[in-house]
């Protein structure tokens, strides 16, 4: 149970919008655009500008748990009930390296079937989508910090890759190695995670998002002991190109996963546990980690994935190629907020129009799982 019980009550007023902020998400987008042009040049094709690389392409079902408590209780865990889900396993460069380049993982997940109002810009579509990577806490504080990282990143594309494979493995031991090859961090961004199995780690939205009545982060933690035996276990990356495809394919031959779904609340400033007024819980600045002495992560849900073919053809290329994944992609209930969320609206928009003209490929956001391919 939390140690403080008020959490904060959602209402517009808990995001602060600077009124110029809209320049700086025009170049972010911008920036992700080029990214995707410049590698649909060495590529002659477009893919995503980050998370380009997808693992594993899983279809599931998130099963909810009914009579939560009322703040657990909110949007799409308000009831029980179960919906299909999509999982898409992918690594952080926007471009397809080798996987012995070890970098932070990407988890986005749809659900289907989900009925309530939507954000504007989805209105009219059933799905729900969560868009984390496995950490706690993101690279940049708003919106400006970001868009130094990525023009940083941008400027350095044509970094060699063995030089990246150089890097990463080395950085494995030490980060020093960043400033001994002369390049600034940010062009590494992600780069020199440790070599560990993807299925064992834990996922996070980073950044907060409306939970119903309240304000929350939500994340996926392994919760079978069959993921639970593979957090933090070392594999060697160094034999296959696409190892981490390899693992999870192998896994799925014969093996069943849990996830646990949880949430962090966040607790309002005028609950005595909250030391700093703003500091412990910020809306916005998503490089913060929330205190989970404070307010501990909650199961709201559980989704399971039975063995299946995680990577055939077909699968790969729907999800890909056709389907996109965005936080905007969301119920009024979980609106996404803070700077870093708002300039993910029109990034993720613009990036998903542009793959879809470039490869002359229809877009498609499913109300039915059958529409993706076994
Ligand atoms: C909370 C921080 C963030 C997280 C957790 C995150 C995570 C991810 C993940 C996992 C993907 C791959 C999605 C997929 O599998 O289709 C992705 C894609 C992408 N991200 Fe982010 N990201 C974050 C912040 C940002 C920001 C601040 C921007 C730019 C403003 C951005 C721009 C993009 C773009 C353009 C794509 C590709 C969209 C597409 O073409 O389908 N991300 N991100």
């Amino acid at each position: 149970m939390p140690t403080g019980s008020n959490y904060l009550a959602y209402s517009p007023e808990v995001e602060t919008i600077a009124p110029d902020e809209h320049v700086t998400f025009d170049e972010l987008s911008r920036t992700m655009q080029h990214i995707t042009r410049h590698m649909a040049t060495r590529y002659r094709h477009a893919y995503r500008p980050v998370h380009a690389k997808s693992h594993g392409v899983l279809i599931g079902t998130l099963d909810l748990i009914p009579d939560l408590p009322e703040p657990l209780a909110q949007g799409l865990f308000a009831k029980g009930g179960s919906h299909p889900v999509i999982m898409r396993f992918s690594t952080n460069p926007g471009d397809l390296l080798a996987d012995n380049v070890s970098s932070p993982r990407g988890l986005a997940l749809k659900v289907l079937n989900v009925d309530g109002p939507k954000v504007s810009n989805h209105d009219g579509n059933t799905t729900q989508d969560f868009v984390c990577i496995n950490a706690n806490a993101f690279t940049a504080p708003d919106p400006k910090g970001f868009l130094e990282q990525i023009k940083t990143f941008d400027k350095n594309l044509d970094t060699p890759e063995g030089v990246k494979h150089a890097v990463s493995v080395a950085a494995r031991a030490t980060n020093a190695v960043l400033k001994a090859v002369n390049l600034p961090s940010a062009t590494l961004e992600g780069i020199g995670a440790s070599a560990t199995h993807i299925l064992g780690e834990s996922f996070s939205s980073v950044a907060p998002l409306r939970y119903g009545n309240y304000v929350a982060k939500i994340g996926f933690a392994p919760g079978s002991e069959s993921l639970k035996e593979l957090t933090g276990k070392s594999i060697d990356l160094s034999g296959d190109y696409n190892a981490l495809e390899e693992l999870i394919k192998q896994f799925f031959r014969h093996e069943t996963a849990v996830w646990d779904v949880k949430v962090q609340l966040a607790l309002a400033p005028e609950d005595p546990i909250v030391e700093e007024k703003e500091k412990d819980f910020p809306i916005e600045a998503a490089n913060k980690k929330w205190p989970e002495d404070k307010s501990p992560w909650q199961t709201v849900a559980r989704i399971t994935v039975g063995p299946q073919d995680t990577y055939s053809d077909p699968r790969q290329l729907f999800v890909d190629e056709r389907l996109s994944f965005s936080p905007w992609h969301a119920l009024e209930a979980h609106r996404p907020l803070g700077g870093i969320m708002r300039s993910r609206l029109k990034a993720y928009e613009e990036a998903i129009k542009y793959r879809a003209r470039r490869n002359e490929r229809e877009r498609v956001e499913p109300s039915n799982i059958e529409e993706i391919p076994a």
